[in-house]
């Protein structure tokens, strides 16, 4: 297959329309995170069968705080359960698994399972599971500020330091960024790292993204011409 020749090194998902799935079906809005977990299961799926070294994931900004407790309560224990019964398969997909954001915030069971899975995946070669969790792109620049100039006193910021100290440090820039459910917006996510980003929206809601859905991305990508500022 064409597509294969130029695959991104790192792909990233702005994972939207889970409630508008569910709304469309009379459901409540966690029926669609639930199945937004489902399609999250089937990128990776890909991304281990096409050996993508990384996949990250918009799971929780910053911004979300602001949904009906009942909902984040949800989301949580929504996110606990996928932890628990993912982790023989990520293991044996030789999958491992990252949490960047803001994780402080989280309620303790959740954090403890976040800490099991990242150790018990440590090891790991295959694809990186990048998972997005309180996260947002200006909080990410001014933690790195403040965290430079508090190493650093007296020195000038560079972009090559700014690079050290974003919660990203460890992982390479995203080649393709995916949105989800006709938004063309980027929503205070990778700000600083989406700077030579391939942008790439579809009308498709999340949980109606699936291997096919991901696969035309990728194709699309494949056709893209990236210059990075250079003729
Ligand atoms: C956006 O849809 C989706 C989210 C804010 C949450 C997505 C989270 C998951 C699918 C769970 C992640 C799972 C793991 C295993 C880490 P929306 O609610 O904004 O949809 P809408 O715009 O249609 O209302």
């Amino acid at each position: 297959m064409e597509q294969m020749s130029k695959l991104p090194t790192h792909v990233s998902i702005i994972m939207d329309g889970n409630g508008r799935w569910a709304k469309r079906l009379g459901k409540d809005r966690l029926e669609g995170h639930k199945e937004g977990v489902e399609s999250v299961r089937a990128c990776i799926e890909l991304c281990v069968e096409l050996k993508i070294k990384y996949l990250s994931i918009f799971a929780f900004s910053t911004e979300n705080w602001g949904r009906p407790t009942s909902e984040i309560e949800g989301l949580w224990a929504l996110m606990l359960k996928a932890l628990r019964a993912e982790l023989k398969t990520l293991m044996k997909n030789d999958v491992r698994l990252l949490f960047l954001g803001d994780i402080s915030q989280l309620r303790e069971e959740l954090r403890a399972e976040i800490e099991h899975c990242k150790g018990e995946t440590a090891q790991n070669k295959g694809t990186t599971l990048i998972v997005m969790l309180n996260y947002s792109g200006k909080w990410d620049i001014v933690q790195a500020a403040n965290r430079f100039i508090k190493e650093n006193p007296g020195k000038q910021l560079t972009p090559e330091e700014m690079d050290k100290y974003l919660v990203t440090a460890q992982i390479p820039e995203p080649d393709l960024l995916i949105r989800t459910s006709g938004e063309q917006r980027i929503s205070n996510y990778m700000l600083w790292q989406s700077a030579y980003t391939e942008f790439y929206f579809t009308e498709t809601l999340w949980p109606d993204f699936r291997k096919n859905e991901f696969r035309l991305a990728l194709d699309a990508f494949s056709h893209r011409e990236r210059r990075y500022g250079k003729v």
